[in-house]
């Protein structure tokens, strides 16, 4: 068994993993470090896992541990391993956007490796650190990367994409409280989402031409949830398409193409991305959806975790979606 530390644990990532490790073969949660719920126990604000856990949140932190998750508001990490130093044999996994981008993934002498497996799986295998992608660039570019990747990306790019309430956090703000988000739905950061980053570097990664991406991120009156639909000029043919992204998704573990139009329920709660072509003339709309919390967030941080130790790819993350 592994040993694992949570920091930022009383959050809605930190809550998904802590259930995700309870169930998992090869790890203990040593601790579940809160900077505002030491000594309160876990059901207290986690109150879905009752009846699994009597653990309580710690206000302290231990440094020789296998394996760190930082679940931390943008901008938190880099100061938080400052003030915690952890043993330089300490595996960790970045939830946030600190490390992501190239220009950012320096840490001392080491570099974070973006934990996109389905683009990145070698380097995660073998890395030490981690930086695990953002909800809306993950669903967004497993829609992509078979067009990028094959130098089919040169025109402009079309992006829209809904996401639901938790991918805000848990703190209640003016835009996802039950009374404005309910029977409810806007649009925010028109064309300049802080993900097009990430999401630029990996199309960008295969040595091809990218043509512009038009991403405009709406909020949906759901919790749980992405859907995405991406759209872009195409000369194929829809079963040409669909090789391409069968054959480049054929070892991926949890990222599914499929003929039948997809929609959330059937993705969320697991770690999935499902993904449908459609073609239109000489247009080719890709839709993909995930789950924010898990593909999007905590699933694929545990997922890394497996890559990293040489787990199973799947352990802890056998999850079936709600569905109906
Ligand atoms: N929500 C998603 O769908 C999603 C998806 C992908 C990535 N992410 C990223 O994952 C990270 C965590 O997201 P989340 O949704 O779990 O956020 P959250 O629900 O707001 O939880 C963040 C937790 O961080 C802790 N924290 C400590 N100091 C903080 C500070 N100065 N500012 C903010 N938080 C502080 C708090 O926990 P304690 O009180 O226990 O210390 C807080 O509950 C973020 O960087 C987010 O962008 C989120």
């Amino acid at each position: 068994m592994i040993k694992a530390g949570i920091i930022g644990s009383s959050g809605y990532t930190g809550g998904e993993l802590i259930r995700l490790l309870l169930n998992h073969a090869h790890v203990d949660i040593d601790f579940v470090y809160s900077t505002t719920r030491g000594g309160q126990k876990l059901t207290k604000v986690h109150q879905d896992l009752l009846g699994q856990t009597q653990m309580e949140f710690s206000n302290t932190v231990h440094q020789q541990i296998d394996i760190v998750f930082l679940c931390l508001g943008h901008g938190n990490s880099t100061q938080f391993l400052k003030d915690h130093p952890f043993s330089e044999n300490t595996l960790i996994i970045d939830l946030s956007n600190d490390f992501r981008l190239q220009s950012d993934a320096k840490f001392h002498n080491e570099q974070f490796v973006y934990g996109l497996p389905e683009l990145n799986r070698k380097k995660i295998q073998s890395s030490r650190l981690v930086a695990n992608p953002g909800c809306f660039a993950t669903a967004i570019q497993l829609a992509l990367l078979p067009l990028a990747a094959s130098g089919l990306l040169q025109d402009q790019v079309h992006i829209n994409a809904v996401t639901g309430s938790t991918g805000a956090g848990i703190k209640p703000s003016a835009t996802t409280h039950f009374s404005w988000r309910n029977n409810n739905a806007s649009w925010y950061k028109p064309f300049t989402h802080q993900h097009l980053g990430e999401i630029g570097e990996s199309l960008d990664s295969f040595g091809h031409d990218t043509g512009k991406l038009y991403f405009l991120p709406n909020r949906g009156n759901f919790a749980r949830g992405i859907l995405a639909t991406a759209y872009t000029r195409y000369q194929g043919s829809l079963e040409d398409a669909s090789k391409l992204y069968t054959d480049f998704f054929g070892n991926a573990l949890f990222t599914h193409v499929t003929e039948e139009p997809i929609h959330l329920k059937q993705v969320v709660n697991t770690n999935n991305c499902h993904i449908h072509l459609h073609q239109y003339d000489d247009v080719l709309l890709v839709t993909s959806a995930i789950d924010n919390l898990l593909k999007g967030a905590s699933g694929q941080a545990v997922q890394n975790m497996n890559l990293m130790f040489g787990f199973d790819e799947d352990e802890g993350l056998r999850l079936k979606a709600t569905a109906f």
